[in-house]
């Protein structure tokens, strides 16, 4: 953990409201001017610390920015996923710098946020809009032992960790559509892209892409998703710092990442269903330029949605387009 990280924690601990710059510097082993350089440091990115010469630190407001080691602290501890976090004010895509990252082979476990992106990229080619500030747009890199067909698994485990640190954080009641949307109040508040480089017989990295809604006005998105996309902050009328939600997802993602490790996919499997609002629904699905209509009825063992079809068959589909049909 970083000088600044292990600062932040230190700081925001519940049961040391004030902490001395004594104590800072023995934990760390670095002077007491040096403990007050990056405490100025820190103030001047926003953070509001107040000093008194008696208590000695204490941590008033923090800034809604994205700032790499309040994350470490936030995310501490994590076995894989954040365990080294880099913030961009401004990138192209997230999932292409990670994807760069990956070839020059950066360990697993890395996470990129933006602030904003300027080629923000969604599913099936769409682009995924990101204004600065008002929601996270992140991606992270994983390197698991799984066959290329089992990286919908990884999907289905970051849907199922957004939604639940969704839940956990805001008190929202969100759905998954399949494969990896989020939706609250019958609307999209999230979304996933997944990049996968594999050979025939092994995934060599997967890049998870996600994309949250957090604070975005209606203003803020674009005319032609107002229907249909909302923000977290137009679903429970108020505004929510990024940081706690970002590192509430990292966490849940870091522990089921941790489950499929143990193979222990089907636990997730079964948590992904019981929020799934697709399951049981009569839907249409646009795969390529083919159009399938039927009955969703349940996931497989590696992610894929078994669809009943009208001609009673049942068909494996790996990724689509859904639309409800009832
Ligand atoms: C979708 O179409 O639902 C997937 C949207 C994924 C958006 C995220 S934002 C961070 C990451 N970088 C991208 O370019 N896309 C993903």
């Amino acid at each position: 953990m970083t000088i600044d990280a292990h600062i932040l924690r230190a700081l925001r601990a519940a049961d040391a409201p004030a902490v001395s710059g004594a104590e800072l510097s023995r934990q760390l082993g670095i002077s007491r001017a040096a403990i007050w350089a990056r405490i100025e440091e820190l103030r001047s990115l926003g953070y509001e610390i107040e000093a008194s010469p008696h208590q000695g630190y204490r941590l008033r407001t923090m800034p809604d920015v994205l700032h790499a080691d309040d994350l470490l602290s936030l995310v501490a501890p994590r076995q894989v996923v954040g365990r080294d976090i880099r913030v961009f004010e401004k990138t192209g895509s997230t999932n292409d710098v990670v994807d760069k990252l990956a070839r020059d082979g950066v360990p697993e476990g890395v996470v990129v946020f933006a602030e904003t992106q300027t080629r923000g990229r969604g599913r099936l080619g769409r682009s995924w809009c990101s204004p600065a500030r008002r929601g996270l747009w992140f991606s992270v890199l994983l390197r698991p032992n799984l066959r290329p067909e089992s990286a919908t698994q990884l999907t289905v485990a970051a849907a199922t960790a957004v939604a639940r640190a969704l839940r956990g954080f805001a008190r929202v009641d969100p759905q998954i559509k399949w494969p990896n949307d989020i939706l609250i109040q019958g609307r999209k508040a999230a979304g996933i892209l997944t990049d996968l480089s594999a050979e025939l017989d092994h995934i060599k990295h997967v890049v998870l892409g996600i994309g949250i809604n957090v604070n975005l006005g209606a203003t803020d998105l674009p005319p032609e998703l107002r229907r249909v996309a909302t923000s977290l902050r137009l679903a429970t009328g108020r505004s929510h710092r990024r940081a706690d939600l970002a590192a509430g997802v990292l966490r849940e993602l870091d522990a089921d990442y941790a489950r499929i490790r143990q193979q222990r996919f089907p636990d997730i499997a079964a948590e992904w269903a019981a929020q799934c609002s697709t399951l049981g629904q009569t839907v249409r699905i646009d795969i390529g330029g083919r159009r399938v209509h039927g009955r969703a009825e349940s996931l497989d063992d590696t992610g894929a949605l078994l669809l009943r079809t009208t001609h009673g068959h049942l068909e494996r589909i790996m990724g689509g387009d859904v639309i409800l049909e009832s």
